[in-house]
């Protein structure tokens, strides 16, 4: 049977490592490892005095990416790099990092397939499981928490802000009523009654509702913000961030920072235009089709600094 670290099919991967310019001998960062498709990409070009340090908050998840990492380093055997792997948010990456020491950093947000697809996971309505949505699944709440303790005028205001949904006070309202909420398949029955499918809508009724909990959950607005704040400080002159989104929230923290960093003569912005799927990635992987990737060079002279990371848990 595949592993799933390989059912995993990396978005962009191609393009990602592209304008990563990965060069031998780099320090490279990948802030979000998830099941290391790109990760992977990245170490095969690093050579043996490269260095990646890889993020991810899932412990499962870096769990995966740790043993896919390993194949892979047994495989390249001498020309292997140093891998440094931290179970943490990549909002702390400053406490991780050393200033002006990284050639390339990656950011790929969202969930992976492993989280979307394991149902007690609770991230997907496809699938009836507890509703937990927590990436980091050491920290609270989880979305049961939320959607059975706030009130319903909370429960309004952060549908209608993380999930951009204009019907947020009736959902609000239907929920509170169907309190407690315990599975993802209660949840999506009781908005999807709520607010049933509209005209022209293509998405499901629940789709809304879901990523506002969890985008909630996991804070995940200020975590991207955290990123665009620390990164310029620790990218050298002319390394390259490379980020993909996958919902307007996202993608609008990407374009807003990197613009007034360009402003600023931090970042020379690379994408003009954010980078999308083919059609042909499109019609293999389907979860392609939100990605948007951006992508931008540090400009100016900060202080050179070599070496990278206080040490975390290497390979
Ligand atoms: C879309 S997946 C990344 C997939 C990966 N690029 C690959 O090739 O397999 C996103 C991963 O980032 C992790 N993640 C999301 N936000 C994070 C954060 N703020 N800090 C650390 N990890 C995060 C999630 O747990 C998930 O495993």
């Amino acid at each position: 049977m595949t592993k799933t670290s390989e059912r995993h099919v990396p978005v962009l991967f191609k393009e990602a490592i592209e304008f990563l310019r990965v060069q031998a001998g780099g320090t490279y960062v990948d802030c979000t490892l998830g099941l290391a498709g790109h990760a992977e990409g990245i170490i095969r070009q690093l050579g043996t005095k490269g260095h990646l340090i890889g993020f991810d908050r899932d412990p499962e998840a870096l769990e995966l990416a740790r043993e896919r990492l390993a194949r892979v380093c047994s495989e390249l055997g001498s020309e292997a790099p140093q891998v440094t792997l931290v179970d943490e948010a990549f909002s702390t990456i400053a406490a991780h990092v050393k200033p002006a020491s990284v050639d390339g950093l990656l950011a790929d947000f969202g969930v992976s397939s492993l989280q979307f697809d394991e149902a007690h996971r609770g991230f997907s309505f496809q699938a009836d499981g507890n509703l937990d949505m927590r990436m980091d699944t050491r920290q609270s709440p989880t979305a049961a928490q939320v959607v059975n303790e706030a009130n319903e005028r909370e429960l309004a205001d952060l549908i209608y802000e993380y999930g951009e949904e204009r019907r947020s006070r009736r959902i609000a309202r239907a929920i509170v009523r169907g309190r407690p909420v315990t599975s993802t398949a209660q949840l999506a029955r009781i908005v999807t009654q709520a607010a049933p499918t509209m005209k022209q809508e293509r998405i499901h009724p629940a789709t809304r509702t879901f990523q506002a909990l969890r985008i909630y959950v996991n804070r995940e607005l200020e975590e991207i913000k955290a990123l665009f704040e620390a990164a310029p400080g620790l990218l050298k002159p002319s390394a390259r961030l490379v980020v993909i989104s996958f919902h307007s929230l996202e993608d609008r923290i990407a374009k807003d920072s990197l613009r007034e960093g360009a402003q600023k003569g931090i970042w020379e912005i690379l994408t003009r235009k954010p980078v999308t799927a083919s059609e042909e990635e499109m019609d293999r992987n389907p979860r392609s089709r939100s990605a948007k990737l951006r992508a931008a060079e540090r400009q100016g002279t900060g202080i050179r600094e070599q070496g990278s990371v206080s040490n975390r848990s290497k390979l």
